[in-house]
């Protein structure tokens, strides 16, 4: 998730944009860059690494100029490089912008360029935007506000953008869909930002930007644009939040930010697989990996991962056996590094990261390459070890995710397995014509519903804090809700320190109701239709031993009414793709239980983010 930002005024642009960054910093970063206009040209400084890199090399040999516009770059396509690095030019430099967001039809677009002539510089999506710009500016003999509106009605996916044009030193062109952007009237000058930390120190008094809105910002004042180019108006807010929340975007702590994107997070992993094909019927199609022979005739798929990442891995093979039909290992990643497993050359092995950088995960990746398999990664992590060790990798586009307790990471996962299972099981012949319609059109409706279930975020928080001091706590589950289970109770554990298991809730009787008292709360994930009764028979079995109880179930559903002490309810999505949904209650619920016991979410003791040792 990158961070935008740009000043013109009456001082130094480049002093400005580079403390502007610095307010950005917490969306994570991998290269930083800035471009000011000096005169009649526009200056790049882009560079790889942290901004302090970016902030030496100006202050050694300053860019001057009183307009300008920053960035840094959190890779997607391509990796973290000087030359992917914003603000990239057309090729005359007369034009820069900067991006936050995804090109999802950046390929086809990239094509027309070059057929046209374009000569690319980078791996990025972002470099057709500009020469797109570059090209109707030129065809429209200068009219620069035109050529940014007809660019952007050719653009698929998400954009915030900031843009510079040479031959207009007395602007800069902003626009937004589906990522963020405030701008801002400060004494000297008028800001552009992707967050309201970056602008606080000029203003409190900003003006958010909508979908499919365009700002020009002169030294002075602010005009508001709607997508065809007509005058809007928009009152400002005034910002009375102190700085550090703000950078939280006005959340209490990272962790509970990151809940919230994940509708925006599942989206953007959804968006540049799910294609339309030439019938117009959807179609899944990774660029970054073709499912080529050693998909379709694999006789195994291993996957290997450590935590978070693990459940997705289980998640996975429940939904590769499910939906493909084939035979799918799952190794907690330290466990295969070291337990000798038996390779074949035909396996496919998927591993699964985070940060890319997971000590255990790595040398799961290494062992299984060196028996000869071919390892597709999936990670978060463009640069990462994994993402270069790896012989393909699909990227997740969760963004930065700051919150030890990993949420968006392990849906975004989530959503890339399932793209792949369903795909597969087409290729090989497993889902029919009309259950892949299904199962996609399920899957675009995924996001919507995530903010269904985050809008009913009181009656988790209400629970927790009835809830929050139990000395146990078991999540149960059958079938694709025993993954979940097993995820719900680590992120308990990780945040609020209770004592947390899951287990299948058919072993319930072979061991852990022993445990069963008055000071347990169960929590069952109840979304298998079929095994309803069980899981109802489950509960009465621990409610009868004294124990408090949660269902999570879908809306409409009365089967746990007068069986469970509290019913928390999902819209419905088909019952192989329920994890996508089921999991974040329990997210919620560690989250308030965290909180309600005085913990840090965002830094439980004793853990770290990226586990780089053993
Ligand atoms: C998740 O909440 C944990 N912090 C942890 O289990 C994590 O998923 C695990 O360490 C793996 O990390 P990775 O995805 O970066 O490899």
């Amino acid at each position: 998730m990158c961070g935008i930002t740009g000043y013109i005024g009456y001082d130094e642009a480049a002093p400005i944009l580079i403390r502007a960054l610095k307010k950005l910093e917490y969306r994570g970063y991998d290269s930083a860059g800035v471009a000011v206009i000096d005169g009649e040209k526009i200056f790049v400084r882009k560079m790889k690494g942290r901004i302090e890199l970016l902030d030496k090399s100006l202050l050694e040999a300053p860019l001057s100029g009183t307009v300008g516009i920053g960035h840094t770059r959190w890779a997607t396509h391509g990796e973290p490089s000087d030359i992917n690095s914003h603000p990239h030019t057309d090729s005359e430099g007369r034009i820069a912008i900067v991006h936050n967001g995804i090109i999802e039809n950046y390929v086809k677009l990239k094509q027309w360029l070059q057929s046209r002539g374009v000569v690319f510089r980078s791996d990025t999506d972002t470099e057709v935007i500009v020469h797109i710009i570059n090209y109707f500016y030129r065809a429209s003999g200068g009219a620069m506000l035109d050529a940014v509106l007809e660019t952007l009605k050719l653009l698929n996916g998400s954009y915030a953008l900031a843009i510079l044009s040479s031959d207009y030193p007395d602007r800069i062109i902003a626009a937004r869909k589906d990522n963020p952007l405030v701008a801002g009237l400060g004494k000297n000058g008028v800001f552009i930002a992707s967050d309201i930390p970056a602008l606080l120190e000029h203003t409190r008094d900003v003006i958010f930007l909508n979908d499919g809105e365009v700002a020009v910002l002169y030294r002075d004042h602010i005009e508001l644009r709607g997508g065809d180019g007509e005058a809007l108006k928009r009152e400002t807010t005034h910002i009375d939040w102190d700085i550090d929340s703000a950078e939280k975007g006005g959340y209490p702590h990272f962790m509970l930010k990151e809940i919230f994107e994940q509708p925006k997070a599942m989206s953007d992993a959804l968006g540049p697989r799910l294609k339309k094909d030439a019938s117009a019927n959807a179609i899944i199609d990774f660029d970054e990996v073709k499912l080529d022979e050693r998909w379709t005739q694999a006789r195994r798929i291993v996957i290997t991962a450590c935590g978070t990442a693990y459940h997705a891995g289980i998640i996975g093979k429940y939904a590769f056996e499910r939906l493909a039909r084939v035979p799918v290992e799952v190794d907690i990643a330290s466990e295969y590094r070291y337990r000798d497993p038996v390779f074949d050359r035909n396996d496919v092995v998927i591993v699964i990261s985070q940060s890319g950088e997971t000590a255990d995960t790595l040398a799961a990746m290494r062992l299984a390459k060196q028996n000869g398999a071919q390892v597709f990664a999936i990670t978060n992590a463009p640069g990462s070890t994994l993402s270069r060790e790896a012989d393909a990798v699909i990227y997740t586009y969760a963004g930065p995710e700051i919150g030890v307790a990993s949420t968006k990471a392990f849906t975004t996962q989530v959503m890339c397995v399932y793209l792949l299972a369903l795909e597969l099981g087409r290729l090989r012949g497993c889902v029919s014509a009309p259950a892949y319609r299904r199962y996609t059109a399920a899957l675009s409706a995924i996001p919507n519903q995530a903010r269904q279930i985050l809008d009913k975020k009181e009656l988790l928080q209400r629970f927790a804090a009835r809830h929050f001091n139990k000395a146990k706590v078991f999540f149960m589950g059958r079938q694709f809700d025993y993954p979940v289970s097993m995820e719900s109770a680590l992120k308990l554990k990780e945040i609020s320190y209770t004592h947390s298991e899951a287990f299948a809730a058919g072993e319930l009787k072979h061991g852990p109701i022993a445990l069963v008292d008055s000071s347990t709360l169960v929590a069952a994930i109840a979304t298998q239709r079929a095994l309803f009764e069980k899981i109802a028979s489950n509960i009465r079995e621990v409610t009868s031993r004294g124990a408090a109880s949660l269902v999570i179930t879908w809306q409409g559903v009365d089967s746990f009414d007068t069986v469970s002490d509290e019913v928390f309810t999902l819209p419905e999505t088909e019952g192989c793709l329920s994890p996508l949904l089921s999991v974040i209650p329990s997210q919620l619920f560690a989250y308030y239980c965290a909180v309600q016991r005085g913990n840090d979410p965002d830094k439980p003791r004793n853990l770290a983010k990226s586990v780089t040792v053993e």
